[in-house]
């Protein structure tokens, strides 16, 4: 019993974000997606036609959109200044640009703090899936998740996802994005020293959410 706090951190395509949700799911506990909080501050700086060329438009802007998460496992939800975006932040559009807006530390700042007063507030614990959740976000979090795969096994979820879209094409795409999140300055994508590393690229999605399950269980 008691609260439980779980960091599930890895690139993409590893299959964190149906792992978390499935773990919260059968464990009864809150869901967070902080990548859909990047996506969703992405979104509304295209959307207001902030220069994502420049850090300092990006920092200056930062502290404007308010976003919101609903955080049941069933059914995710993600708000900015009260519209729906659940759509919209997964275009390719979004997708391209966010590893420049989560780059800039005042977007880190905001968004950190926001991950952590949510994470707080669950009452019977949580499952924060992202990027630097084990290093920066939560550091005391009473699990921590590394998920990795081959780059082959990643792109060809990805592309199995986008229904129809290129896997090659996809590859590359994704190749790029997580060098641009492992490379950053602030908080780059890196598993924590005390995380657990589960390499997916042989399991099923099924063995994955077993794996994580078992690892929870011996933790509450
Ligand atoms: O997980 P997802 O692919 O939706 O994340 C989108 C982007 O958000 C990542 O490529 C990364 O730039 C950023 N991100 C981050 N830190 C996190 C989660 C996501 O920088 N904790």
């Amino acid at each position: 019993a008691g609260t439980v706090i779980v960091a599930i951190d890895g690139p993409s395509g590893t299959g964190k974000s149906s792992t978390s949700k499935a773990v919260a799911a059968q464990l009864g506990l809150s869901y967070l997606d902080t990548g859909a909080q990047y996506r969703a501050i992405t979104w509304w700086m295209v959307t207001n036609g902030i220069d994502l060329t420049d850090p300092g438009a990006i920092a200056a802007a930062a502290g404007k959109p308010e976003i919101v998460s609903g955080t049941d496992p069933a059914a995710p939800t993600i708000t900015v200044d009260g519209t729906d975006v659940a759509g919209p932040i997964r275009t390719q559009e979004v997708t391209s640009k966010v590893s420049a807006v989560s780059a800039v530390p005042d977007v880190r700042t905001r968004i950190t703090e926001l991950q952590r007063s949510i994470a707080l507030a669950a009452e019977k614990g949580i499952v924060v899936e992202g990027r630097d959740i084990g290093t920066t976000v939560l550091p005391d979090a009473d699990l921590k998740i590394f998920l990795t795969a081959s780059p082959e096994a990643r792109a060809a979820r990805r592309s199995g996802e986008l229904k129809g879209a290129d896997v090659n094409a996809t590859r590359e795409a994704l190749i790029k994005r997580d060098a641009a999140d492992s490379s950053r300055k602030t908080s780059p994508l890196a598993k924590a020293g005390d995380a657990v590393e589960v390499d997916t690229t042989e399991l099923s999605l099924q063995q994955v959410i077993e794996c994580v399950v078992t690892l929870v269980e011996e933790k509450r």
